[in-house]
């Protein structure tokens, strides 16, 4: 069934006006660009499966995707090494712990559990085929930008701001690869990972890399198969399961989608079949998802009745 585009625009339109004020959260700080975003911008964003695009306030402002791209270099490790090996090596769970956690790693034997925490996600970006760490950058830039169906660019100055301050990721980087659960030169996958934190995208990108999912691997703009079908589902999964970090029981409990947020304050959520939804607001919660984000993508989903469950 297909949704009425008047009332998606309606509801787009709503979930802007009743959350874009919503008061609560504070930018990130702990990558220094991030804190200088101004918290008043909000953006929200919806494509359908079929490329129409609605959008509200800051739709095209460019910010940081973060931990977003780790949904993305997921998918390109997909296509190169397949969902088996994927499975084994990095995992489909939840750590029930922040992000970034290092007592997830040491409970698990090294294992991530999950490519959508940092440890997983640099174990993913060193599965990625390439034949030196340029090559590999450029494959995953070429990914988000398949994906998205236009050039991404890396901003230089929020690469700079996280390499200059990435000392955690990188000793999770050499946790991994004393564990044996690195595939490639430990620096070279932390500093790939942060250059593919450190692109700039809009919410409608975004939207239009989620539609792509919930189309089955088809971009919605282009029409171009950008993922083969049967690894979306796999996406989607591990979307479910850790999207949100420790909120992503709650969210799942009351959103019924596959989310993932960064911490610029993108966030994202798909519905397989139909449309995708973005929202940006710099402001997170203590968890590190975007305060308004949430509310105005919730808002959306409720709206629609696209609750998977
Ligand atoms: O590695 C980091 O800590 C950041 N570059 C990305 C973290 C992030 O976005 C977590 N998301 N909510």
């Amino acid at each position: 069934m297909s949704l009425d585009h008047a009332k998606i625009a309606a509801v787009v339109k709503e979930a802007y006006d009743k959350f874009s004020q919503a008061a609560g959260g504070e930018n990130a700080s702990y990558i220094p660009y991030l804190a200088s975003v101004p918290s008043s911008l909000v953006g929200v964003t919806v494509v359908t499966k079929d490329g129409t695009v609605f959008e509200c306030g800051d739709s095209n402002y460019e910010f940081a995707l973060e931990s977003i791209s780790k949904v993305f270099s997921l998918a390109l490790a997909l296509e190169d090494v397949g969902a088996e090996e994927v499975h084994n090596k990095i995992g489909a769970d939840p750590t029930g712990l922040p992000f970034n956690s290092v007592m997830a790693l040491e409970l698990h034997g090294g294992k991530p559990l999950s490519p959508l925490v940092n440890a997983g996600a640099m174990a993913t970006v060193s599965l990625i085929k390439a034949s030196n760490p340029e090559d590999r950058w450029s494959r995953i830039l070429g990914m988000q930008s398949q994906l998205a169906g236009r050039q991404i660019a890396l901003s230089e100055e929020i690469n700079r701001s996280e390499q200059t301050t990435n000392f955690h990721n990188r000793a999770i980087a050499w946790l991994l690869y004393s564990a044996g659960t690195m595939y490639s030169d430990p620096m070279a996958a932390c500093d790939v990972y942060t250059r593919q934190c450190s692109t700039l995208i809009s919410s409608k990108d975004l939207a239009v890399m989620g539609a792509t999912l919930a189309a089955g691997g088809i971009n919605p703009l282009n029409k171009q198969r950008i993922l083969k079908a049967e690894n979306v589902p796999h996406i989607l999964a591990a979307m479910t399961m850790e999207g949100l970090y420790d909120s992503s029981g709650d969210w799942a409990y009351t959103v019924g989608l596959p989310g993932k947020s960064g911490v610029g304050g993108g966030i994202l959520a798909v519905a397989p079949g139909q449309l995708a939804i973005a929202g940006f607001s710099p402001p997170l919660d203590p968890i590190g998802n975007s305060v308004r984000g949430q509310l105005m993508v919730a808002f959306i989903a409720k709206e629609l009745g696209l609750n998977l469950y």
